[in-house]
């Protein structure tokens, strides 16, 4: 049976990481006999251009049909003078995901040991790392209403937002997270702050519900300032990691520093099915798009990704993996990870060196 890969190159950088993530999945497929079917659709700015607008009825339609998709990146100068806000390309992104529900945010900070001169702490403390954050995506307090700027009695304003999960939102990113866990390390760390809040109580209590059904995966409970303390303290003590959307923004950005590499970084959102969209964590880099510097890796372990979570292919995926590294091993660097005695390659020459080491 064939499954369908929908592959949205966007803006900047994304056509030529793109591009390379496609050369490597047009060999996987091949070898792997994968049966993948691969189609291409504009998103984000080059959407605007064409269509006028971020994401394209006929973008979502073929989005809402795939079985995965692949994103490169939106957005950039060109298009951030545009004073409606529904027609940035950003929009586009967010269309996706709400559109598809996709409410399960799967972060990897992964730091291979090749690349451990490249981290902002010692490499002793992060040497290896390798911790998966799963953020709640499409709830929590950044879609809680009410929510605004109001007078009160006087004439002071007051900002207010609501923080709001009800217990299916928590229990279907739990599962996410402990089927996530149960793919790897079997510990599952859930972050809240119990202690202040009652909407994370009632998520602690869920989490503690769904834990019978994942006797194999140990689960254990931090408050979120001390989970940010820890993960710069000791952050291999961690193997998987979930919290609502706004705990999640902030912690998963400062564990994809730790790795100190923006150009290795992949990422999934997946809906209730295990559908999802994957894509690197970093931007569209205009300042050096078209030059042939981007690091497309980012994007290759995105593919990846997108074959263990939603294509049921993770052996692929785990040969993906392994190439890098053997790549990385070769002392084969782009210029966002190149240091001193290695041999510095462009866009291309990465993607060329992945596709050797899955040939060798
Ligand atoms: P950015 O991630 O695009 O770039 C930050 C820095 O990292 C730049 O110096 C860039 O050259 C470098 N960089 C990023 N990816 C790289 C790669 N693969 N290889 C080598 N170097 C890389 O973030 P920035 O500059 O804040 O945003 C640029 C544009 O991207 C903006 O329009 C922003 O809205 C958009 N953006 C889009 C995202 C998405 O599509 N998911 C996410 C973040 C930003
Ligand atoms: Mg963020």
């Amino acid at each position: 049976m064939s499954k369908s890969v929908l592959i949205l190159p966007g803006d900047g950088i994304g056509p030529e990481i793109v591009t390379e993530a496609k050369r490597v999945l047009e060999l996987v497929n091949q070898q792997d006999k994968l049966g993948l079917v691969f189609s291409e659709a504009l998103v984000g700015g080059a959407a605007i251009d064409a269509d006028g607008v971020p994401l394209p009825p006929a973008t979502l339609a073929a989005a809402q049909s795939a079985d995965a998709i692949l994103l490169g990146a939106v957005g950039g100068p060109k298009w951030d003078t545009i004073p409606d806000f529904q027609i940035r390309p950003e929009k586009g992104l967010l269309g996706i995901r709400s559109n598809l529900q996709l409410f399960g945010n799967l972060r990897p900070a992964i730091l291979y040991p090749q690349l451990a001169h490249a981290s902002s702490l010692k490499p002793e403390i992060v040497a290896g790392l390798d911790i998966l954050i799963v953020r709640e995506l499409t709830g929590g307090i950044y879609f809680g209403k009410p929510r605004g700027i109001r007078e009160k009695e006087g004439g002071i304003r007051e900002g207010y937002n609501t923080y709001v999960y009800d217990e299916n939102e928590i229990r279907r990113i739990g599962r996410v997270a402990f089927e996530a866990a149960r793919q790897r390390g079997k510990r599952l760390c859930s972050v809240d702050k119990a202690n202040v809040l009652e909407v994370t109580v009632l998520w602690r209590e869920i989490m503690e519900e769904l834990a019978k059904d994942y006797p194999d995966v140990e689960l254990s409970h931090m408050y979120v300032d001390n989970a940010a303390m820890q993960l710069v303290r000791a952050p291999k003590q961690f193997d998987v990691v979930v919290t609502g959307n706004m705990f999640g923004d902030i912690l998963s950005d400062a564990a994809a520093m730790l790795t100190g590499s923006i150009g290795m970084l992949p990422s999934a959102s997946l809906d209730e099915n295990g559908k999802g969209m994957y894509e690197p964590c970093h931007g569209s880099a205009p300042d050096i798009a078209g030059q042939g510097k981007a690091n497309p890796l980012a994007t290759i372990l995105s593919a990846a990704m997108m074959l263990r979570y939603s294509l049921n292919a993770g052996a692929t995926a785990d040969r993906i993996e392994a190439a890098v590294s053997r790549v990385l091993d070769q002392n084969v660097r782009t210029a966002d990870i190149m240091s001193e005695g290695m041999q510095q390659v462009s866009t291309s020459e990465m993607g060329d060196a992945v596709v050797a080491a899955l040939s060798a």
